[in-house]
């Protein structure tokens, strides 16, 4: 109740928050190169398509005649208490949709009690996300979620540079401004192809000048410019190319090069919580486990890499009974409402994280917009445990839902 009193406490923007009006919302504030990157999928977008099937593959059965008067919708992930098992999915380059990039999400995400993930192609430094996020200050919140730490639940997202030592200060710096997990995302050694977004130069942000602060915040890469007699005041667009290269662009690694990475942040952070984005297959989910990872997030990236690939929620079973009790393992992509939430944790996830619902809100209202999005998100998962039966997280497991093959 708390999560929907706070969504009518007149604060908030008069939008609706179905998916289908949130993009048409978003695609009418921004830019059609800034939409089209927010919203392009790969290929033929197959893969999308399949992430949304998934859910839909799986139907929820209520259970009358529970007493739900009194719900918990809290959980505890690496020793923190959240007050929903939903967190943000790092998504860079934020200063697209809004002047203040990252900012405003890491406000909220904080006062929400939620994990917040900050891309490596975040759009302000690691340092000043990090002072914007704090936890369990919004109203009539912190009582249910009992999050009253200072300090937000900060997940660090990192792209492996091509470059060790620049590796080691982002991790450094992270670890110095209170980020508590490394996310180490495999998917994306470059931009798969987007039609849109190459018919109509959407690449063009890569390009330009936004999302490279977290490079041009950082002393080696600074030197790295000096090195190659690029100012990045006067040559931004070179700067920028130079980082994309750096951390990006083409390189592929194999998994000796993402337990570097993790040893060099156990190292840092005495041995904090290190995790692998873009896991499909038990294979992988096993490789994790072998170099020693603490958790694994199932995710596709939104459908935006391999078209044609399976949906995200299609092997999440098959993940978590492999490795589920020896892993943390979160889950996104595709994830557009409450009762795509509960149908992920349902089949095992430990937490849900979300991608473009929030993005949209950030385009179409700024910090107002991300605040209505996910309270909005929250109050209708805690209305769904309520009307649906379920009276805390643990009671949402496999016999809470039904695939259609078994229906018939
Ligand atoms: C992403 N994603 C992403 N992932 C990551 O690890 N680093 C990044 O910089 C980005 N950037 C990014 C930009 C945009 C515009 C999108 C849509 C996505 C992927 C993201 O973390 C997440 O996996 C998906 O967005 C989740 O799917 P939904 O919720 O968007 O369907």
């Amino acid at each position: 109740e708390k999560f929907v009193e706070a969504t009518r406490d007149g604060q908030e923007p008069p939008f609706s928050t179905h998916p289908d009006e949130l993009e048409r919302l978003a695609k009418e504030r921004l830019s059609a190169t800034g939409w089209s990157y927010a919203s392009c999928n790969a290929g033929l977008g197959d893969t999308h398509k399949s992430n949304r099937d998934a859910f839909k593959d799986w139907k929820i059965v209520p259970r009358m005649g529970v007493d739900t008067n009194a719900r918990d919708t809290t959980t505890e992930i690496f020793g923190r208490k959240l007050s929903v098992p939903i967190g943000i999915s790092p998504v860079g380059l934020n200063k697209i949709y809004h002047p203040e990039g990252e900012l405003p999400v890491a406000r909220v995400a904080g006062e929400l009690g939620i994990p917040y993930s900050l891309s490596t192609a975040g759009s302000v430094p690691i340092e000043e996300a990090a002072a914007h996020n704090v936890q369990g200050a919004a109203k009539g919140i912190e009582s249910q979620s009992g999050a009253t730490d200072p300090n937000g639940l900060r997940w660090f997202q990192l792209y492996i540079p091509n470059d060790d030592e620049l590796c080691i200060s982002f991790l450094q710096r992270a670890h110095d401004s209170g980020w508590e997990a490394a996310v180490c995302t495999l998917d994306t050694p470059m931009l798969a192809w987007r039609h849109q977004d190459v018919a109509i130069g959407a690449y063009a942000p890569y390009k330009g000048v936004t999302g490279h602060e977290i490079g041009l915040s950082d002393k080696v890469f600074q030197r790295r410019l000096a090195a190659l007699g690029i100012d990045p005041v006067k040559d931004p667009k070179a700067a920028g190319r130079k980082y994309i290269d750096t951390v990006w662009h083409g390189h592929t690694f194999d998994w000796e090069r993402v337990k570097w990475a993790k040893e060099q942040w156990h190292r840092i952070s005495g041995n904090k919580p290190f995790l692998v984005k873009g896991v499909q297959s038990v294979e992988d989910a096993n490789k994790s486990l072998e170099i020693g990872c603490q958790g694994i997030v199932v995710s596709n990236h939104a459908g935006r890499q391999v078209d044609g690939a399976v949906g995200s929620l299609e092997v999440l079973p098959e993940i978590v009974d492999a490795v589920g009790d020896k892993l943390t393992v979160c889950f996104d992509s595709g994830v557009r409402g409450a009762s795509d939430v509960f149908k992920a944790l349902a089949l095992g996830a430990k937490l849900v994280m979300i991608g473009r619902l929030w993005i949209f809100g950030l385009s179409i209202g700024g910090e107002q917009g991300v605040r209505h999005v996910l309270k909005s998100l929250l109050a209708e998962f805690d209305i769904l445990m309520n009307v649906g039966g379920f009276k805390s997280i643990k009671d949402i497991d496999r016999s809470a839902l039904r695939h259609k093959k078994q229906l018939g």
